[in-house]
């Protein structure tokens, strides 16, 4: 297939809408630092997401609750600094938007300003609206994020699939153009029904990303070390192994241990 959008130095939200229009699906996956963002910036990604998973993949949480906003603007400054083509999206962390729409509107600007990233990233409809319009009065381009929103897992207590219920998936449909009207450029839906998803995807003209949500929406995202086999025991039904790089790495550093008890390293061409 013909990429229509392959050729674009800078991947903008119009792009993205773009793509929609053209039916080219938009590929998104996570990062946190340097290294891994440059292995992004080699490809034709379309979209890293800093998401605020960090708080689970690199600082080891059970949920993505603890991480703060100082945190959030290390991780993707460091990404930013790696990253021509992509849009960079950074997530809003949990505690930095809600209820506040002037809060909101302050944490927004230090993550544009200090991390130089395209686009923030917040979870939920319209309980967060307010917070929604004045970032976006800004100039601040907005993502939202609808379905499985990890920062209410207190309030759902389960990671299970969402918006089964008729009454669940009107409110998530009904969310979803909110965030529209609003002026949101793109809106993940994560571990909803796919029949949903694809609904939401049909209705709206800004781009659905999904996660766990099937095939019939704009665009898919992963998170990076989850789609390599880093992530250590998580294999939800959605996630397809890319890889299998946490196997490659612990056999590596098993050479490495087992070269440097036999003194074959460094061998005579390795010192000075
Ligand atoms: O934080 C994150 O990585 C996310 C994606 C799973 C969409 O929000």
């Amino acid at each position: 297939m013909a990429y229509l959008q392959t050729d674009v130095t800078k991947v903008t939200t119009r792009v993205l809408q773009n793509m929609k229009l053209h039916g080219e699906k938009i590929a998104m996956l996570t990062a946190y630092d340097f290294s891994m963002a440059q292995l992004l910036e080699r490809t034709k990604i379309d979209v890293v997401l800093v998401g605020d998973s960090a708080a689970n993949v690199m600082e080891g949480y059970k949920t993505t609750l603890p991480i703060t906003l100082d945190e959030m603007i290390v991780y993707a400054s460091s990404v930013v600094r790696a990253i021509s083509r992509a849009l960079v999206v950074v997530d809003m962390p949990f505690g930095t938007y809600q209820g506040n729409s002037k809060q909101a509107l302050a944490s927004a600007i230090r993550i544009m300003k200090e991390t130089g990233a395209d686009a923030v990233k917040l979870e939920g409809g319209e309980e967060v609206l307010e917070s929604i319009q004045r970032i976006l009065s800004a100039g601040i381009p907005v993502m939202g994020h609808l379905g499985l929103t990890p920062q209410s897992i207190n309030k759902f207590g389960t990671y299970a699939v969402r918006a089964t219920e008729e009454e669940e998936a009107n409110r998530v449909m009904h969310d979803a153009h909110v965030l529209e009207e609003a002026g949101c450029f793109s809106l993940v839906v994560e571990k909803v029904p796919a029949s949903l998803a694809s609904r939401i995807s049909q209705d709206l003209k800004i781009p659905v990303i999904g996660i766990g949500a099937g095939s019939g929406v704009d665009g898919q995202v992963l998170v990076l070390q989850d789609m390599l086999g880093i992530t250590q025991q998580f294999k939800p039904r959605y996630l397809r192994l890319y890889g299998h790089i946490g196997e490659d790495i612990s056999h590596a550093i098993q050479q490495y241990i087992s070269d440097v008890k036999t003194m074959s390293f460094p061998n005579d061409k390795e010192q000075y």
